[in-house]
């Protein structure tokens, strides 16, 4: 076990405080990126006060995830990263928070943020509950972040390995697998 359950709670909270007092005033729509995010969105908007909205967007990688000393993560020539479903409203002059389970490689999170600024929305944050920065590709970086990890594959609180172990209440590293 890496992050309990209590801990995440505690953490959110506090994330929750300080996205109340970033925004006060202010109408936010927060957008989760399916499907890890749906849980930690849940807590997230239930931790600020504010006049708050949510959305989910949907993207999938191309063996982005089968790591290797050549893996090639040229998103923006080869496509690496495909949006398989959009917001259902226009974010055009509205206060966005992106809702990341985790900042890995920052493919998922740059091809996303190039998305949803061509809405032209007032404002655009990024809260991602976990964040790598060890494995960093793009430079790119969240505006709130729940907890570092160390490169290590971790599930549960929302994240899978193969669809599984999402709905494990605490963060687990899956030993024996590569980040
Ligand atoms: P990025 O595009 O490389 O930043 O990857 C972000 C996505 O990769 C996340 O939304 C997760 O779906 C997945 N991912 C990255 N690291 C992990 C992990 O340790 N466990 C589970 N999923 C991960
Ligand atoms: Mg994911």
């Amino acid at each position: 076990m890496l992050i309990t359950r209590d801990q995440i709670a505690a953490r959110i909270a506090e994330m929750g405080r300080q996205i109340t007092r970033d925004s006060a005033g202010e109408p936010v729509i927060f957008v989760g990126v399916l499907k890890g995010a749906a849980i930690f969105l849940s807590d997230l908007i239930r931790a600020v006060q504010l006049d708050a909205t949510f959305e989910f967007i949907g993207v999938s990688s191309y063996g982005a995830r089968t790591a290797g000393p050549e893996q090639r993560l040229a998103w923006d020539s080869s496509g690496e990263v495909r949006l398989t479903k959009d917001v259902d409203q226009s974010l055009r002059g509205k206060n966005v928070i992106l809702v990341e389970d985790i900042l890995d490689t920052g493919l998922t999170l740059t091809f996303l943020k190039r998305l949803l600024l061509g809405h032209q929305p007032k404002s655009f944050r990024v809260a991602a509950l976990l964040d790598k920065p060890s494995r960093r590709k793009l430079a790119i970086e969240a505006d709130y972040v729940g907890f570092t990890i160390p490169d290590v594959f971790v599930v549960g609180y929302g994240l899978d390995y193969g669809e599984r172990y999402r709905n494990l209440a605490d963060i687990f590293v899956l030993a024996g697998i590569e980040a």
